[in-house]
């Protein structure tokens, strides 16, 4: 009997390199910039990346009429599902919504235990997945471990083909990314340097939950 070779997925990382995204990315990082531009300028951003991340989605041919003739015209097969990870996940929500109205949304709730850096869960709804694409979306991919956790979340409920849309990344988490979950790729505006001692990007913009809401 012919012996079955398994094929281990290769993630993708897509640093989407836009002369816009770039631009607007470094606003965001100016740390003299305040929340309300902040959070302009991170759903600007992510228009731009979710033009990106959805350019593989799934078309089929429905036949329409225009107001001159009849054509079969593409349409996508179903909208996807956004994930947000609570609570900076919805600084990209606006973004993505506006240029997938239909997708419905599912939350899940993680915060960052200080001491272990480990994502531990308080809340999660998600809608049917029913086997459609699903976006899953953060700012900040640092260690990994929310992104991990979601992931994990979201796989529990019967998905399509995953992606996980990001504003930056360290390198050390799209590593922890990539080994978990080896089948889910990875958009996000640029990967920095590395973490710090305490978990976060450098050199960073700093907490995106806190630059989005004006907390400290
Ligand atoms: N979360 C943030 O908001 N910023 C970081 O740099 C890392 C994690």
């Amino acid at each position: 009997m012919k012996e079955e070779t398994e094929i281990t997925p290769t993630p993708r990382l897509h640093v989407v390199d836009h002369p816009l995204v770039q631009h607007k990315l470094t606003q965001m990082r100016r740390e003299e910039t305040p929340s309300e531009r902040f959070r302009q300028l991170l759903t600007e951003t992510s228009l731009l990346l979710t033009y990106e991340i959805t350019r593989e989605l799934a078309l089929h041919p429905v036949e329409i009429r225009t107001p001159l003739t009849t054509m079969s015209a593409p349409e996508l097969v179903d909208d996807p599902v956004v994930v947000s990870i609570l609570r900076a996940g919805n600084g990209l929500l606006d973004g993505v919504l506006r240029v997938i109205p239909g997708a419905r949304v599912g939350f899940v709730g993680l915060y960052r235990d200080h001491d272990t850096l480990e994502a531990v869960e308080y809340y999660c709804k998600f809608p049917p997945m029913d086997g459609r694409a699903v976006i899953v979306v953060d700012p900040m991919l640092a260690t990994g471990n929310s992104a991990t956790a979601a992931l994990d979340r979201v796989k529990a409920d019967g998905p399509g083909a995953i992606r996980f849309l990001c504003l930056l990344a360290a390198p050390e988490g799209v590593a922890a990314l990539h080994a978990a979950h080896p089948d889910v790729d990875i958009w996000t505006g640029a990967v920095d340097e590395c973490l710090n001692e305490v978990g976060y990007i450098m050199p960073g913009l700093g907490d995106a939950g806190d630059r989005i809401y004006g907390t400290t």
